[in-house]
Parts: structure tokens; C-alpha cells; sequence
């Protein structure tokens, strides 16, 4: 061998050594060297690489520290769907599970099952080419997902190439991406130190992370990976169970959870749970519940699956935890739209995996309903991802002095008189942009991710900005100058060309996210998308009548109300025209044109199950031909489409003399029309 030979076969030693390695940690959570050596190991890679670039190869470990920032994520057709899940809240429900699944494989014995922990994460899809990692991609909506190959490329725990030699052509790994609880305490430490926001859960942290344009951020994540299905696969022959899938998953080098078990029939289903339930606050990561899946694929098969989620899967949710703390105090906060709403401080307690400080009360007659005091022991509760709560006040502990909340009869911020409108639980500040809590939410909103996206305008910028003046509207934000910029607090030259360039950068937008943008009442990024299509202009939006308004698919009256009340202001009106005059502008958007639409302006009911699709997706077909889909049957629908199992709607569309379509009659007349 020459030395050129030498240093390659020590190249691909070293790849292969900090693989194997790479799979010990992530895979079998059993290091078997010191992190030194690892270290020692990657840089006398590295050291080789520097001398001789030539020998870098795209599955190198050296290369996965990311790659240059994208603008956006490319999208990724899902060739199949990536499914959710269907839940049981216990016993019963998994039982009345089975059941249906015994029913549907026409078997009265014990069905077997893999019991699976459920990772608390994200969803995404691996694609092996030859076994070399060549695409990956968020679920997304289960059809459509982001492309973040660059971003998982830097995931350790997620090889670059699959291990063996008998390899299908093309493989789809799909499963979940997770970050490990130490990782999470040490990411969110390291934000708080440098002042940045935590983040509320290990979930939300991995899909933050994974979410980034710029992987040379994800790089720096403690992301790891297991692998719990497939998608598509070419030239294989899949094994009979999903037990012996993770076998070969595990073989090519794919990390699985090792706290897997099968299980025949509910008992021995129930005890798998309870056991995982047990094990739970031992494991290095967040598992929400488990999932059972038939093992069987062949019977997997069988049993199908509705539009959502398999028929042979189901979630088992762990139920919510409490714990007891301290109520230290009780604020009050107002929102954007003006909503004063009571918050209560707390010593901080950690409960269902986040450390919780804050909850809110929500509104006054909550507050009353719970009675919630100043120096109250209270029973907190945070059910999967969902906000935590107060339960409820210990009242064995209720202190003798402490005295019962009283909400504010004035705006904490601007003084003025609270308002409360009739049959709402919300007291309001009427003040609208004249009270600076108002203000500095909307312009947060305003620049949040799905709206504006300006990068770098944090909260505390915003604070400051509105404290001192600069900012009283959306539209000063893009009169700020370098000095004025910099003139703030820790507020480093870098940083205010940064947050400069970044507000130039967002003048760049789409009409959908300027009219999220604008903060109207009850205009969320969905009916901001659907008043976008509808209208195709700001201008025939910003003159529509209530009447247009209503036309537009989920608005209703109060929302159509709301965006009449927002035009009509002058300060409004004001701010966009200074806001265009500033340079904000977007592509055209085609209208939807109404009247060439089939089926314009004729109202559909769907009712009972649809055996092809779900509702969803049966609404937007209908919406997509210009018809207006509502709840419920009424005069005023012209089409009732009844699935299996309709009730009531289909009787009042039979009393009120309403055409009622079949499914194929409706996929017929859907057909006809989408040509
Ligand atoms: S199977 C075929 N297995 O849960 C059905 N999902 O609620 C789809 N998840 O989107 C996925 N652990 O993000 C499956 N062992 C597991 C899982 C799991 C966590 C997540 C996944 C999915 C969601 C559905």
C-alpha cells in the first residue's frame, strides 16, 4: 500500500468506528468509550480531511455540521400518507379497540400486538436510496411535508448510510425524532443564560430545532431518533411483524426503542401499558403513552385504515399529572385584541415534564369558579401537550388572611375602564392601540414566524421599542434607523444591522400572512389563507360587505364582523398604506373567480362517515369547486352528502326537503366538476 492507500483505509476505518460508535450511544444507549476518545476519534478525522480534502465524503461524520441557511423548506409529497393515531383514554376504550379489530379479521382469539412507547416529537420520513440517506421530511399534513434533509443530516443518532448488504433499492424509515431530557435541561439552561426564551417542552424544543433554515443551528442540537415503520420500500421482502421489522430496522443501523414488547389480548395489553406507565419516569426522554399495533402485517392489512389514522394502531394516552404548589402571586395580563386576563405566578413546579411558573386563569368567572387566592396550595395538571392548568385549591391548606382575587376595573397598563361585553367571560380594554400593552402585542404578532417572520425581533426588543417611543405602530418598525436602533439597550452594532436587514427581508411577504399580520380579531392564519384566496386583493377585502364576507368559507358572521370593524378604522387604513408605502408588498394572488366556480355559493352539509376519505378532505374538494361547507342543515343548504351511519342531519334534510347525495353520487358530481 502506498501512503495515499494508507490514509484512506484509515479514513474509512475511522467512519466506520465512529458509526458503530454513533449506534452504541444512540441505538443501544450503551457507550463504550469516553466522550474524550470520541472527540479524539472525530478530530484525527478531521485532521485527515484538512490534508487531504479529496477524501470527504458526503457520509463523513465530520459532515454533519450543516450546510449554508435556506430561504424556505422545499415541500415533499408524501407517495404515502403518514398517518396519525387514534386514541384510548383506558381500558375500556382499547378493549372496545379490539373488539373492532377482532371483528374486522373475522378472529375470536387473542390478537397479538406490539406495544410500543409513544415518543414525544416529531414524525419524519427517511428516504434510502441504495441505502445511502437521500431525503427527509416532516409529516407535515400527513400528505404533504417540509424537506429538512439538510437539517437531519446532522442528527448523529440518524446514519447517513445503512449498514449490510442486502438493501432495498429504496427505503422509507419513518419515526421520531425526540430530544433527551439532559439535552433539553442543558439547551434550555444555556437560553436562559442568554436571555432567550426557553423552550416550553422537549417536543417543542426537537421541532424547533429541526425546523431551522439554518442547520448549522440544528447541528448544535441534542436531536436523537428512533425508527418505528416504513413507508416505501423497492425490491424487498418485508418481514411477517412489525416486531421482526424492528429486528431488520435495527440491522441496517437504525436506532429502535429497546422498550418494545408483544403482547396477546387486552390483559396482557393492559399489563404492558401499566408497565411502561411504571417505567416512565426512568426513561432518559418524554414518552406520552404507547401505542399497540396488530403485529401481523398481513393482518394489518386487513383491517385497513380511515383517512386519519390505521384501523390497526391505537394511541393509549397516559393520563395527565398533577402536582401540588404555591400560588405567590396574581397578575394581570392584557393581549392583543385587548383581553385582560388573570395569571397566576407560581413556585415553580414541575409537572407532565416542563417546569411550570405561570398559569393562566383565563377570565373572571373561571377565576370565581376556582377561587384561586394569593398564598393558596393549589393542584396543577399538564396533560400531554396541552397548557397546564390549576385543578383546583387545596382547601385543607387555604390560609386564614388570604383574601379573594378581585379583577381590575381599569386597564393595568393605560387605566382604562375595563369593558365587558355582553354574554362574554373576556373583560377588554377598550383602548386599542392607545394602550401600550396593546401595541407592543400586536407588534409581536405582527412580526411573529407565521405573520411578518422578522428574525431577531424578540420580546424584549419589542418591549423596549414600545417603551421608548420608537414604535407606536406596525409601520414605524420599518422607519427604524441603524442609530435609533442601536441606541437600545444591549443592542450590539451586528445585531441592529441584523434586525435591519431582517425587516428589509420582511417587506418580502404573501397577502395570506400580511392579513394574519394585521391581528383583526378571530382571523387566524386559516381564515387569513381563505380570505387571501377569496379575495385575491387587499383592496376588494379591505370594501367587501359583510354579506361578501360571509360567502368566504369559515368565516362566519362574528368573524365578518370583526374584519368590517378593522377596515373601517381609520388608524387601520392608516397603518397599511404606510406599511405599503414602505415597501411591503406580495405576489398577486389569483382570486378564486366565484362565478366560474361549478358549484359557487351552494351550500353542502357532510354528515355520517364517508368510506373513501374523511370530511376534511371532502370539505376542501367541495370548497376547492367554490361551494360553502357548513355544520348544519338548514333551509338555506342546497346538498346534504351522507356517509354510513348519518343521523339526525340526514332527517332533517329529508323533513326540510334538501337534495341528499350518496357518497358516489357526490365523488361523481365532484369528478364532473374538477374535469
Ligand atoms: S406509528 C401508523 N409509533 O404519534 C401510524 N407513532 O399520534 C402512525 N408517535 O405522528 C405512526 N411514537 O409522531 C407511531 N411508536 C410510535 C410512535 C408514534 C410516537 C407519534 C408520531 C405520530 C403520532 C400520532
Amino acid at each position: 500500500m502506498n501512503k495515499d492507500d494508507v490514509v484512506k483505509a484509515r479514513v474509512q476505518q475511522l467512519h466506520d468506528e465512529i458509526n458503530q460508535h454513533n449506534q452504541n450511544y444512540y441505538q443501544y444507549d450503551t457507550p463504550q468509550i469516553p466522550d474524550a476518545d470520541y472527540d479524539a476519534l472525530m478530530r484525527e478525522l478531521q485532521t485527515l480531511e484538512l490534508a487531504q480534502p479529496a477524501l470527504i465524503s458526503d457520509d463523513s461524520p465530520t459532515q454533519r455540521v450543516g450546510s449554508a441557511p435556506l430561504d424556505s423548506f422545499n415541500q415533499v409529497e408524501h407517495q404515502i400518507p403518514m398517518l396519525s393515531l387514534d386514541n384510548a383514554f383506558n381500558e375500556a376504550e382499547f378493549e372496545a379497540f379490539n373488539k373492532r379489530v377482532q371483528g374486522k379479521i373475522e378472529m375470536t382469539d387473542e390478537v397479538e400486538y406490539l406495544v410500543e412507547p409513544k415518543l414525544d416529537g416529531l414524525a419524519v420520513s427517511l428516504l434510502y436510496q441504495g441505502g445511502v440517506l437521500v431525503q427527509a421530511a416532516t409529516r407535515g399534513d400527513g400528505k404533504t411535508g417540509e424537506n429538512v434533509t439538510e437539517n437531519v443530516r446532522t442528527i448523529s443518532a440518524i446514519p447517513l448510510t445503512l449498514k449490510g448488504i442486502n438493501l432495498p433499492t429504496a427505503l422509507e424509515v419513518r419515526g421520531e425524532i425526540f430530544m433527551p431530557l439532559a439535552g433539553f435541561e442543558k439547551l434550555n439552561k444555556q437560553a436562559i443564560e442568554a436571555d432567550e426564551k426557553p423552550f416550553a417542552n422537549p417536543r417543542n424544543a426537537a421541532a424547533g430545532s429541526l425546523r431551522q433554515l439554518d442547520s448549522k443551528i440544528t447541528a448544535t442540537r441534542p436531536l436523537a431518533f428512533y425508527a418505528y415503520g416504513i413507508g416505501v420500500v423497492e425490491d424487498f421482502v418485508l418481514p411477517k411483524t412489525q416486531k421482526k421489522l424492528f429486528g431488520l430496522l435495527a440491522g441496517w443501523g437504525l436506532p429502535v426503542s429497546n422498550q418494545v414488547l408483544v403482547a396477546r389480548g387486552p390483559a396482557q395489553c393492559h399489563k404492558a401499558y401499566d408497565a411502561l406507565a411504571n417505567k416512565r419516569p426512568l426513561l432518559p426522554y418524554e414518552i406520552d403513552g404507547v401505542v399497540y399495533k396488530v403485529n401481523n402485517f398481513e393482518l394489518q392489512e386487513k383491517i385497513g385504515f380511515v383517512s386519519r389514522a390505521p384501523r390497526w394502531a391505537i394511541a393509549r394516552k397516559f393520563p395527565a399529572q398533577e402536582k401540588m404548589t404555591e400560588v405567590v402571586g396574581i397578575d394581570v395580563q392584557v393581549g392583543r385584541t385587548g383581553a385582560i386576563t388573570p395569571v397566576a405566578r407560581l413556585s415553580p413546579v414541575f409537572v407532565g415534564g416542563v417546569t411550570v411558573t405561570n398559569v393562566t386563569l383565563h377570565n373572571e368567572d373561571e377565576m370565581r369558579r376556582k377561587d384561586v387566592r394569593v398564598g393558596d396550595t393549589v393542584i396543577v395538571r399538564r396533560a400531554g401537550d396541552v397548557i397546564p392548568e390549576i385543578v383546583s385549591v387545596v382547601m385543607d391548606k387555604r390560609c386564614d388572611d388570604c383574601v379573594p382575587f378581585l379583577m381590575p376595573t381599569t386597564c393595568p397598563v393605560c387605566g382604562s375602564a375595563v369593558e365587558r361585553a355582553e354574554g362574554e367571560a373576556i373583560i377588554r380594554c377598550p383602548a386599542g392601540l392607545f394602550c401600550r400593552a396593546q401595541v407592543k402585542e400586536s407588534i409581536k404578532h405582527f412580526a411573529s414566524r407565521k405573520a411578518m417572520d422578522v428574525d431577531g425581533l424578540g420580546d424584549k426588543i419589542v418591549e423596549q421599542l414600545v417603551v421608548s417611543g420608537l414604535v407606536k405602530t406596525p409601520a414605524d418598525l420599518y422607519r427604524l434607523t441603524k442609530e435609533r436602533v442601536s441606541s437600545l439597550e444591549r443592542m450590539a452594532d451586528k445585531s441592529a444591522n441584523n434586525l435591519l436587514l431582517a425587516l428589509d427581508a420582511s417587506k418580502q411577504t404573501t397577502l395570506p400572512k400580511f392579513l394574519y399580520a394585521l391581528g383583526v380579531r378571530e382571523v387566524g392564519e386559516v381564515t387569513a389563507n381563505s380570505l387571501a384566496m377569496y379575495f385575491g386583493r387587499l383592496d376588494a377585502l379591505q370594501g367587501a360587505t359583510l354579506e361578501n364576507l360571509e360567502k368566504v368559507p369559515d368565516v362566519g358572521p362574528i368573524v365578518a364582523q370583526h374584519i368590517v370593524a378593522f377596515f373601517e378604522l381609520q388608524h387601520n387604513r392608516d397603518v397599511i398604506t404606510e406599511l405599503l408605502a414602505a415597501g411591503v408588498h406580495w405576489p398577486d394572488v389569483s382570486a378564486v373567480s366565484h362565478k366560474n366556480k361549478a358549484l359557487s355559493d351552494k351550500v353542502f352539509v357532510l354528515t355520517g362517515t364517508l368510506s373513501s376519505m374523511g370530511r376534511d378532505q371532502a370539505k376542501e374538494i367541495l370548497q376547492s369547486l367554490g361551494a360553502k361547507v357548513t355544520g348544519s342543515v338548514s333551509k338555506k343548504t342546497d346538498y346534504v352528502v351522507a356517509g354510513e351511519e348519518s343521523g339526525s342531519k340526514l332527517k332533517k334534510a329529508l323533513s326540510l326537503d334538501v337534495m341528499v347525495l350518496s357518497e358516489e353520487e357526490f365523488l361523481n358530481m365532484a369528478k364532473d366538476y374538477q374535469g
